[in-house]
C-alpha cells in the first residue's frame, strides 16, 4: 500500500486541500486532449482543453472548463459557434502549440470551417462543432456549456493525458475489456 502512504504525506484528512495536492491527485484520472475553437472577428482563435465532458445525449450538450486567466476566454460567449477538436495520438505537437505563446497559433496548421464559422482541424479523431449555451462559475475557472449541433469521428486513436504526460493510445495501453 506504498502508494497510499505517499498521498498521507501530502494530505492529511481534514486539512484544506492545496494547490499541489490537488494538482497530483487529480493527475491520477487520465483523459484525452481537445482543442476549443471559435471565431473572434476574422481571427480564428483556440486553445489545448483536458477537462471536457459528454454532459447530455439529449439534447446533445458537452462541458469545456476554461481558467478565468486564459486570454481565449472573451471569445467563448454565449451564443458564439464554437468546436471541440478531439486531437489524435499523433497530434501532440498541436496541443502544445494550442496551448504555447504564438502570435498566430493556427499559422501552419490545418484546418477549414464548419457550418456555424468555427475552425475544425484536420486529421483530428473526432470533433463536435456547437455553440455556447450557458457559463457557469467554478472557481478559478468557468465551465462552458457547449450545445452541439454537428459530430464528426474518424478512425484515428485519440491522445492520451496523464499526470501531466501525453501519451499515444496505440502504444500506452491494450483494451482489456473484449
Ligand atoms: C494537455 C493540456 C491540457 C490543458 N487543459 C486545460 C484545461 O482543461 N483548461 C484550461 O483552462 N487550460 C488548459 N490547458 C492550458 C491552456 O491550454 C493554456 O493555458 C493556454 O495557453 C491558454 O491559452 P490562452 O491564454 O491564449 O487562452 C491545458 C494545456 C495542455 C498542454
Amino acid at each position: 500500500m506504498s502508494g497510499i502512504s505517499v498521498l498521507a504525506a501530502q494530505h492529511t484528512i481534514g486539512d484544506p486541500v492545496d494547490d499541489a495536492s490537488m494538482r497530483h491527485v487529480m493527475g491520477a484520472f487520465p483523459s484525452g486532449v481537445t482543442v476549443l475553437t471559435t471565431c473572434a472577428g476574422e481571427h480564428p482563435v483556440g486553445m489545448t482543453i483536458s477537462s471536457f465532458a459528454s454532459v447530455s445525449i439529449d439534447p446533445p450538450l458537452l462541458l469545456q472548463c476554461v481558467s478565468r486567466s486564459a486570454g481565449c476566454l472573451p471569445a467563448y460567449r454565449i451564443g458564439r459557434p464554437v468546436v471541440v477538436n478531439v486531437l489524435a495520438c499523433d497530434q501532440a505537437g498541436l496541443a502544445r502549440r494550442f496551448a504555447g505563446r504564438h502570435e498566430d497559433r493556427f499559422a501552419g496548421v490545418a484546418f477549414g470551417f464548419e457550418a456555424g464559422g468555427a475552425p475544425v482541424l484536420d486529421r483530428t479523431a473526432a470533433w463536435a462543432g456547437g455553440t455556447v449555451d450557458r457559463i457557469y462559475d467554478a472557481g478559478d475557472h468557468v465551465i462552458l456549456l457547449i450545445r452541439v449541433r454537428e459530430v464528426r469521428r474518424s478512425d484515428r486513436k485519440p491522445l492520451l493525458y496523464h499526470s501531466g504526460r501525453m501519451y499515444d493510445w496505440t502504444t500506452a495501453t491494450a483494451a482489456i475489456d473484449t
